[in-house]
């Protein structure tokens, strides 16, 4: 017990992740109305992004501007203080929801039920195994018709690597949508497709009664026990244990925008999410309930206004309590710093305060002292672990157009690289500068914003490449070689490390058979 372990266990931190139109939006909106942070719906508004012209980057960065606020939606629900951090919706900021999912205890996915796992919820759900967060699948649309049940489960195991565990059985769907049987209570929950209305649920402990079919028709309930006889025989009993071990995936059926099945799922989710979790430093574990602060930078939200170059730095609190106006330690410039005016996230309004404890994200305005992964403690010499960067998918030369602003380009690139907006690499061979992003906007945000913050002017050239590989070996002589046989290819991160750059998927292939003693990686950290 540490003196603020009350505070610490009733936290929930976690975000939401779909792919774009499963209904993200729609499910914060209805679990922020439970939680009486907002009062009519339609009042989120910051992932509709995508909806815009996909094309327009810079309307989707004013709109990014303004999510500011709902970057994290904090309320307090049932004695326990949730934290939704919000994800960007369009896939090429896909980094930011990775990197967001770095500072989050656990995860809610939504899946429609017609269109079933899609890409992007594929992506995802790889970052959440591999650290092992745990998960809950809530399936969306019941009030449309869909895949059936049991093959989306199937679907589900299969293509997210995960076993399931129905926590709720649907009753029908689209039209014939009868509501869900809720196997964690042991209720009957009706639909009453009325988009503001809360569910009727009845108290309903063993199906094969024939009140059933007081509620129900009889081919529904007939249906019902079989699927739910079906459940009980293939799917192990529910064990909270192999959840937070992110080793099964409970999963509820509902209709997030009638409003059905929300209030099961964050009732249950207060009861089995894990409050804030132990985090692994370089050092050692790091411990929610130790008295002392301890906290890291997991994301840098930038002022677009160009009159206004400040920032935001996201700091997840991994352990203790943060005071305004406390001396802490920013580890990587080993000096004391002293913030006065941190701000928390209530709902959609942003507002200073005093203290913040471990869960709980505080934004610290800034002008350039952080970068992403930076730690922050009391006095102590701590490196939390950042997230590994993931392989970019497309590059370009960057190169300068404006030769008398060099130096205003190599800070612009600098900085923004620190923030997280794209990853450098550095050409061993001809010393060239490469940029790597997920998609072509990114490209388009840097050259307008080294032009706008920086005043500076960059050119993109091509380059053809498949995948950055980080590259290591237990035989110093093998790597040795190997980067003398690449060497055209051979280029070092931000961080000094060695990466591969293959061209072609068989170039690397090919590269993977021939040198046996060199270990290709597709993410940064291993
Ligand atoms: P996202 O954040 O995951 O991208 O999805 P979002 O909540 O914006 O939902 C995508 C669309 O799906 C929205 O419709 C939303 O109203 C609808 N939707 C969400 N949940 C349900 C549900 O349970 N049943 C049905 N039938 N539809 C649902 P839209 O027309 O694209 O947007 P809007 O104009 O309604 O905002």
């Amino acid at each position: 017990m540490g003196l603020y372990t009350s505070e610490i266990e009733r936290r929930r931190t976690f975000a939401i992740i779909s792919h774009p139109d499963a209904g993200k939006t729609t499910l914060t909106e209805k679990l922020l109305l439970f939680g009486g942070a907002i009062h009519v719906a339609g009042a989120v508004k910051s992932n509709k992004i995508k909806k815009t012209a996909t094309s327009d980057w810079m309307e989707i960065e004013k709109q990014r501007g303004i999510s500011v606020a709902t970057s994290v939606m904090a309320f307090d629900y049932a004695d326990h203080k949730i934290n939704i951090l919000d994800t960007p919706g369009h896939q090429d900021f896909a980094e930011d929801t990775f990197r967001t999912l770095t500072a989050v205890d656990s995860v809610i996915i939504v899946i429609d039920v017609a269109k079933g796992v899609e890409a992007q919820t594929r992506k995802l759900m790889e970052v959440c195994r591999m650290r092992k967060t745990p998960v809950i699948v809530f399936i969306n649309k019941m009030d449309r018709d869909g895949k059936d049940p049991f093959d989306l489960l199937d679907e589900i195991e299969e293509e997210l690597r995960i076993k399931v565990r129905p926590l709720s059985w649907p009753i029908d769907m689209g039209q014939r949508f009868r509501g869900v049987y809720n196997l964690y209570e042991e209720k009957l929950n009706l639909y009453t497709p009325s988009k503001q209305y809360v569910t009727e649920n009845v108290e309903f402990k063993d199906i094969n009664s024939p009140e059933l079919e007081r509620y129900i028709e009889p081919a529904q309930a007939e249906k019902l026990r079989e699927d739910i006889e079906l459940i009980e025989g293939v799917y192990s009993d529910f064990d909270v244990a192999t959840y937070l071990s992110g080793d099964v995936a409970p999963v509820f059926f509902g209709s997030a925008l009638n409003n059905f099945g929300v209030k099961e799922l964050l009732d249950c989710f207060i009861q089995i999410a894990p409050s804030p979790r132990p985090v692994q430093a370089i050092e050692r574990v790091v411990d929610p309930n130790e008295d002392h602060f301890t906290g890291f930078v997991f994301k840098i939200h930038a002022n677009m206004d160009p009159n206004h170059r400040s920032c935001i730095a996201f700091v997840k609190i991994c352990s203790g309590r943060f005071e305004r106006n406390a001396n802490y330690k920013h580890v990587r410039f080993n000096k004391m710093m002293r913030f006065s005016s941190p701000t928390a996230f209530m709902a959609q309004k942003k507002e200073v305060v005093d203290e913040a404890y471990a869960g709980d994200i505080v934004g610290l305005p800034d002008t350039g002292n952080f970068k992403i992964g930076d730690t922050l403690t009391a006095g102590e010499e701590l490196h939390f672990k950042g997230l590994p960067s993931f392989s970019p998918e497309m590059f370009k030369y960057i190169e300068n157009a404006d030769p008398m602003k060099s130096k205003q380009l190599n800070k612009g690139i600098e900085q923004l690289m620190d923030e997280g907006v794209a990853q450098l690499f550095v050409s061993q061979f001809n010393g060239r500068k490469i940029i790597g992003t997920v998609g072509q906007l990114q490209f388009e945000v840097i050259q307008y914003r080294l032009l706008h913050e920086y005043g500076a002017q960059c050119r993109w050239e091509p380059i053809h490449l498949y995948k950055a590989c980080w590259i290591e070996s237990d035989n110093p002589a093998a790597l040795e070689n190997f980067k003398k046989r690449k060497t055209q290819y051979m280029a070092t991160d931000k961080e000094g490390r060695d990466v591969y750059l293959a061209d072609s998927n068989y170039v690397l292939t090919m590269a993977q058979q021939d040198f046996p003693d060199i270990r290709f990686h597709f993410t940064s950290e291993f």
